[in-house]
């Protein structure tokens, strides 16, 4: 094959970065070969999101960028893979001409005939979601590294009344324990130190049918076995369905990480009730300070939306006092994006731009504020930091990151490299980045082994 240049864009969650090696995966035992350059390529896919309006915008930018490449070179194909695509389906050709291939999160496994069909002038469109996809015996193509994604299940069943998600990734499912396993096993072989297992809901995994059936903590519990030098993270984590068994199973392994994502969304009972979360504020923060005794140290991040239709002033208050009472490590914070299809569609976008910009900016100054003490109170100890590579600032300096996914700059020293843990005692800290020095190498089999006696 001569056409066989593929190059892709990724947007949206790691899910669909984890997608994007699995479709790399099935393109290269097509014979496609990859390409980070655009205008070398036969193809050119973009995997997308529709989380937010803006998030849809970004993507069609960048598809007027592609048209530009096909306007000098018409046999070019360009495809929309992902979240977009299973939510526009044919219309995105309607929309924008220059699409050839329009390819949802559960027909990956047809993207070389759907790209054969492009190529003899045709549209492939493949837009069927499955009840059983999970790419299980697909081995995703990775870059050599240090870390790694894995999609452990597909889909969400929650249907929070504002999300798009159970739209455009359809049911629930969960891959089989013994394929998980298998893949930590091949990357702690090629010394991947750490893993990060993903779903909407990671709770709510379930292997039913493989002889090693079982729930997430037991997962969680078999990977972090495969090799104690290889962190194990997970997201993200719904308050429904955080069990105790999970965090004890967080407690029992020092290397499954102390970090918990937790998204709360709004701290408003009523609104939560809106969007169907399914969780009051108040068993919300149960769990957060059960999670804390159960797991010492333990930090949480979350996700918060502000101006959800009907959200009063006094709501937002009540999202700040949780913020507040939780004191997050980090967060991600939205303004609602009203998403066709969705429940909250129905309801009327009643909060003016204008208010959800000025609760939002709240929301990140107060968050900014709470990291920034969160921080400063790290100065002057001591943290164990898995070295990732130089700082994106200077290559005088490495960066790494705690086990709480902190971000961590010493300078570079002779006796430290990527994939090493080591201690660093911090001088130093800003709302987003711990400064240390170097004080000694960590060995983790010792550690766990002290720890056990
Ligand atoms: N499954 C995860 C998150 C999925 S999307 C969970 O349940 O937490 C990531 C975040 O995007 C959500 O947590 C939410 O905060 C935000 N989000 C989703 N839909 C949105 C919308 N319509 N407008 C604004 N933010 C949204
Ligand atoms: Fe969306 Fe809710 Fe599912 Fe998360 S749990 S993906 S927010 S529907
Ligand atoms: Fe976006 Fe789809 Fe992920 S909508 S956030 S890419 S699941």
């Amino acid at each position: 094959m001569n056409k066989n240049k593929v190059y892709i864009e990724t947007y949206g969650c790691q899910m669909n970065l984890a997608d994007t090696e699995i479709v790399l995966g099935i393109l290269q035992n097509n014979g496609y070969s990859v390409t980070n350059n655009s205008d070398a390529a036969d193809v050119i896919l973009v995997n997308t999101c529709s989380i937010r309006e803006n998030a849809e915008q970004r993507i069609y930018g960048r598809l007027g960028n592609f048209k530009a490449i096909k306007d000098q070179k018409p046999d070019l194909i360009v495809g929309v893979l992902g979240c977009m695509a299973e939510r526009l389906r044919s219309d995105l050709v309607d929309r924008k001409k220059i699409v050839d291939v329009v390819v949802g999160p559960d027909e990956y496994r047809r993207l070389p005939e759907l790209i054969d069909v492009a190529f003899n002038g045709d549209k492939g469109i493949g837009v069927k979601l499955s009840k059983t996809e999970t790419y299980d015996d697909i081995i995703p193509h990775r870059e050599d590294g240090l870390q790694a994604w894995i999609s452990v299940m597909r889909g969400c069943d929650k249907f929070c009344t504002f999300c798009v998600v159970p739209f455009t990734r359809g049911r629930e499912r969960s891959r089989s324990m013994d394929s998980v396993i298998e893949e930590v096993k091949q990357l702690a072989a090629r010394g991947f130190k750490e893993v990060t297992l993903l779903g909407q809901n990671v709770n709510s995994y379930n292997d039913e049918d493989s002889a090693s059936a079982g729930d997430f903590a037991d997962l969680l519990a078999a990977c972090a076995q495969v090799d104690s030098s290889v962190r194990i993270r997970f997201t993200t984590s719904h308050p429904q369905d955080l069990s105790d068994k999970l965090l004890y199973t967080i407690s029992e392994h020092s290397n499954i990480c102390n970090y918990i994502h937790l998204p709360v969304q709004s701290g408003s009972n009523r609104i939560l009730e809106l969007m169907n979360r399914t969780y009051t504020i108040e068993h919300y923060l149960q769990l957060v300070e059960k999670a804390r005794k159960i797991i010492p140290g333990v930090s949480f991040s979350t996700d918060i939306i502000s101006g959800f239709p009907t959200e009063t002033f006094e709501d937002h208050i009540m999202t700040l006092d949780v913020m507040r009472a939780v004191r997050y490590d980090g967060a991600f914070m939205f303004k609602y994006s009203p998403r066709e299809g969705t429940k909250a569609f129905r309801m009327e976008d009643d909060v003016s731009e204008e208010t959800k910009t000025k609760r939002l900016q709240e929301i990140i100054n107060l968050q900014q504020q709470i990291s920034f003490e969160l921080n400063q109170e790290l100065i002057g100890k001591e943290e164990v930091v898995l070295i990732e590579g130089f700082s994106k600032k200077s290559d005088k300096f490495l960066s790494g990151r705690t086990d709480t996914n902190k971000v961590v700059i010493v300078p570079v020293d002779n006796k430290i490299k990527p994939g090493d843990y080591i201690k660093v005692k911090i001088h130093r800290a800003t709302s987003a980045t711990l400064f240390g020095d170097f004080s000694g190498l960590v060995n983790l089999v010792q550690e766990s082994l002290s720890l056990i006696g």
